[in-house]
């Protein structure tokens, strides 16, 4: 017996979900600082190069498979070929492991909303944040707890848990639709405040000045592929699994655009929020835009909390509002990372939503809980990020297309199954764009990476017990893959639906 896969309520709702997943902190924290790094204004050319040539394509692909197979992506996998499941199950451990530090962030900017409104860091928000906050020990394993960071990283996964428990329309889409437009105007006002600010000009200067000479330079192509992925949350299998509860008539690549063009109007937003906000830092500063410029944890708990304490008006509801931003761009990216976990195991096990949210995610709430509100959690949280971005997310990309695209042959079949119920008709581009761009892309990333990894330890970290740690991540998760894919399935019958008969050998589409 097949249970009936719950569906979106409406096409818009899929939208938000899929929005929702991919404005996350990458675009807020991440966006802004690469982008100024490689070229600023020139940037935006091997950016847009990027999203049409990869990364709206990929993200066609995910949304053609889970659609396709309609399945979470082990079993979108297994459907596209029994050999293939494995991929499936790697990317669930890529998102459980995601999962697990993701949510850590999202409880710090939670703390920081509060802290904000009496500027609780002082005088010295850097020292707060490793010292008074996090109380950062030496990289080792957990010696004490932080309970300043337990209890919101508790509240975190309760909300994340309670949104998932109610399902894919009463849940997740509806948490969607309440919280991308409500973050949307939050962070207009922010950037509205941000443009009126003194030195907000010099920022956006910073910000967008061309260096051309950049795009000669194939690290800043790098940067911009990588960029892409990450921000649009192509890789991780969460389109897969969003595209699975999908209605059989949907518009594909309508969805695909929609989604790729609001997450990066929504990243050019943020960069010229950030860069008009730093501006104004380095003013009160007397020093130069780039010698505040920063990314990551450094941008949003030490160089916001310096800007907030240095603003003369409004400071608290300013601080309130930007945290406020990041826990909601986050708290959605998170429910969807969560939710391919959780999908996987009930399309494999055939369990109910509610006891597999509290069996799966649980299991995900405990070891985040265990791991990061430590003395280590932050250079847990670091080490996992860099290893399961590189080796995870990109190479889970890479492989998927290789496979699709030049093992299987299977490009063709998709994208006709795709061009029978979307408005915009895929033509060959698309195959060209995901059998050959891609590819070489990401296997060049992948190399240089490898490379600069070899040159120099990541992170500087000496003890080894951090890069054992980093390597033993990404390698676990391949080996988690494949070995949760020789399991068996219970009656794989039960969970073939009808209409991916195959008919005379061939796949009716
Ligand atoms: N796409 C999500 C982000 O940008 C994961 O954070």
């Amino acid at each position: 017996m097949q249970r009936e896969r719950e569906q979106w309520g409406t096409r818009a709702g899929f939208l938000m979900a899929a929005i929702g997943s991919a404005i996350g902190l990458g675009n807020i924290w991440r966006f802004p600082y690469v982008a100024y790094e490689n070229g600023g204004g020139a940037f935006l050319l091997p950016y847009l190069v990027a999203l049409l040539s990869a990364g709206i394509p990929l993200l066609m692909l995910e949304y053609a498979l889970g659609h396709r197979f309609h399945g979470s992506p082990p079993l979108a996998f297994r459907r596209l070929h029994r050999r293939t499941e494995a991929i499936g199950w790697w990317q669930v451990a890529i998102c459980f492991v995601i999962a697990a530090y993701y949510a850590v962030i999202i409880a710090w900017a939670a703390r920081y909303a509060g802290f904000s409104v009496g500027q609780d860091w002082g005088d010295d928000p850097e020292a707060f944040l490793t010292g008074d906050f996090l109380q950062v020990g030496e990289p080792g394993w957990v010696s004490s707890y932080v309970s300043g960071v337990f209890w919101p990283l508790l509240a975190v996964w309760v909300c994340t848990l309670a949104v998932l428990a109610l399902g894919v329309r009463r849940g997740i889409e509806r948490a969607n639709r309440v919280f991308i437009p409500l973050l949307v105007v939050l962070f207009l006002f922010l950037v509205v405040r941000a443009l009126f600010l003194d030195g907000a000009a010099e920022g956006l200067d910073a910000f967008f000045s061309p260096d051309w000479g950049a795009i000669t330079d194939g690290g800043v192509w790098v940067a911009a592929y990588g960029q892409i992925f990450f921000s649009l949350s192509v890789g991780f299998g969460i389109m897969i699994t969003y595209a699975s509860h999908l209605h059989r008539r949907s518009d594909l690549t309508g969805s695909a655009l929609v989604a790729g063009f609001a997450n990066s109007s929504f990243e050019i937003l943020a960069g010229i929020g950030v860069f008009a906000t730093l501006g104004f830092m380095a003013a009160a500063s007397g020093v130069a835009v780039g010698d505040v410029a920063t990314s990551g944890p450094g941008l949003a708990f030490v160089a916001f909390p310096q800007i907030i304490s240095t603003l003369t008006s409004g400071a608290g509801l300013f601080g309130v509002i930007f945290f406020a931003s990041l826990v909601i761009a986050g708290f959605t990216s998170l429910i969807s990372i969560v939710q391919v976990v959780i999908s996987a195991v009930q399309d494999r096990t055939g369990l109910r939503r509610v006891p597999a949210v509290l069996i799966v995610g649980g299991g995900i709430a405990l070891v985040s809980l265990l791991l990061f509100p430590t003395a280590q959690g932050l250079h847990y949280l670091d080490v996992a990020d860099h290893f399961i971005n590189q080796y995870g997310i990109a190479l889970a990309a890479l492989v998927i297309v290789v496979v699709v695209a030049w093992v299987l042959r299977r490009l063709a079949a998709l994208r006709a199954h795709t061009n029978l119920t979307s408005v915009v008709h895929l033509g060959v581009w698309w195959q060209v764009a995901l059998g050959v761009v891609t590819p070489v892309v990401l296997g060049w990333m992948m190399w240089d990476s490898l490379r600069q990894e070899f040159d120099e330890n990541y992170g500087g970290y000496s003890t080894g017990f951090l890069l054992t740690l980093g390597w033993g991540v990404a390698v676990g998760t391949i080996v988690v893959g494949v070995v949760l894919s020789l399991i068996p399935w219970r009656d794989r019958d039960e969970f073939v639906p009808a209409e991916l008969d195959i008919v005379g050998g061939k796949e009716q589409v």
